[in-house]
């Protein structure tokens, strides 16, 4: 029997009408664009509307991704989100109300909760129950309304983020041309206070006390410890498969800031045109932003099937990882 290889065969996204620019951003705190495109590379963000949870956006990129792969409802045996600002606080999970919402009833779905690098482990989770037998198309789906958790005062974290949605579906292929090559997830729980949204069970919502389940986070050390361990850990995955730089199509990191894509690029030696930028429209999309990345790409009909990308992502927890993967779809137009 031939190996059974796990393939990215589509994508698809989402991201919100409304727009949340810097210039608006000078009304609310004290910034100015000036200050966060120079420190971020952001211009603009989008925003869920009032009646849109990070579901309803997951929503919307899976039935993209579900359509472009040619497949119907029917055929996903899995589903898998990631979200950080996901719709309720622990349970049931995004990946339940997605399959709720898409009538994809009696399959497995969880969340892969790892944070902006969620959509990572959500891959590698699927390439496993994949390559294992254990399901023959899965869908991923990175899921955010970052904008519910975020304190509008605080101009060290308000600027960065932004909401939207990315989506694929993984299926089993015996191509190793259109095949996932690699995942490599890791953590650091030593370092969970450097970027955490508090209201947990470490600190419970409790009568008389104000909730304020915000994202809080120390930029400077994050800046710093996700230079350091997303260097090291491309370098790493590419040496592991045999891989120069200069072999990958699409550099597509998470989007967090331009500043720590650059430090990665110039680190690993790439050009302009290998790595993949949407930070300046979308801002930090969590884990949506590498499927965004991706499907910005894709509809602008430069993936072709078979292109190496290299993706990677750092966030919460800590947690990071990255992954080399050839697509396993059709061209996008
Ligand atoms: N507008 C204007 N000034 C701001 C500001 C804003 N939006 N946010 C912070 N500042 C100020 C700070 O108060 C500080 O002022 P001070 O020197 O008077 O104390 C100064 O700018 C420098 O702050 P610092 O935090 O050292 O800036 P920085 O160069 O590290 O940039 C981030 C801040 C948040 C942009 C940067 O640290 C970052 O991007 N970190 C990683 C974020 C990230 O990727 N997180 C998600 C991982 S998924």
């Amino acid at each position: 029997m031939s190996k059974i290889y796990a393939s990215m065969l589509s994508i698809g996204a989402y991201s919100p009408e409304r727009r949340l620019t810097n210039v608006d951003l000078e009304k609310m705190v004290d910034t100015s664009d000036e200050w966060i495109v120079k420190r971020t590379g952001i211009k603009e963000r989008r925003i869920a509307a009032d009646d849109q949870a990070a579901s309803d956006l997951g929503v919307l990129a899976a039935r993209q991704a579900i359509e472009r792969a040619n497949l119907a409802i029917g055929d996903i045996d899995l589903i898998i989100a990631a979200t950080l600002s996901g719709d309720f606080l622990f349970m049931p999970s995004t990946a339940a109300v997605i399959a709720g919402k898409l009538g994809a009833i009696n399959i497995p779905a969880f969340d892969a909760l790892a944070a902006c690098s969620g959509f990572i482990y959500a891959l590698a989770t699927a390439k496993a129950y994949i390559e294992s037998g254990m399901a023959s198309n899965v869908l991923i789906a990175g899921a955010e309304a970052s904008s519910r958790f975020m304190d509008y005062s605080d101009r060290s974290v308000c600027v960065l983020f932004g909401d939207g949605a990315g989506a694929a579906v993984i299926g089993a292929t015996d191509d190793p041309s259109a095949a996932i090559i690699d995942t490599k997830i890791a953590s650091d729980g030593t370092q969970w206070d450097n970027l955490y949204i508090d209201g947990g069970g470490k600190n419970p919502i409790r009568e008389g006390k104000p909730y304020r389940p915000f994202i809080r986070m120390k930029g400077n050390e994050t800046f710093k410890l996700a230079v350091r361990a997303l260097s090291s850990d491309v370098a790493e995955i590419l040496a592991r498969n045999n891989l120069k730089a200069s072999q990958i199509k699409h550099f597509i990191p998470h989007q967090a800031n331009l500043r720590i894509i650059k430090a990665v690029s110039e680190t690993l030696g790439l050009s302009e045109e290998q790595v993949v930028l949407t930070i300046e429209r979308y801002g930090n999309t969590g884990a949506a932003s590498i499927p965004m990345a991706i499907n910005d790409l894709y509809e602008s009909g430069k993936l072709n099937k078979g292109d190496l990308m290299l993706l990677d992502a750092f966030g919460g927890g800590l947690a990071w990882g990255s992954a080399l993967a050839r697509f396993g779809g059709d061209a996008g137009r």
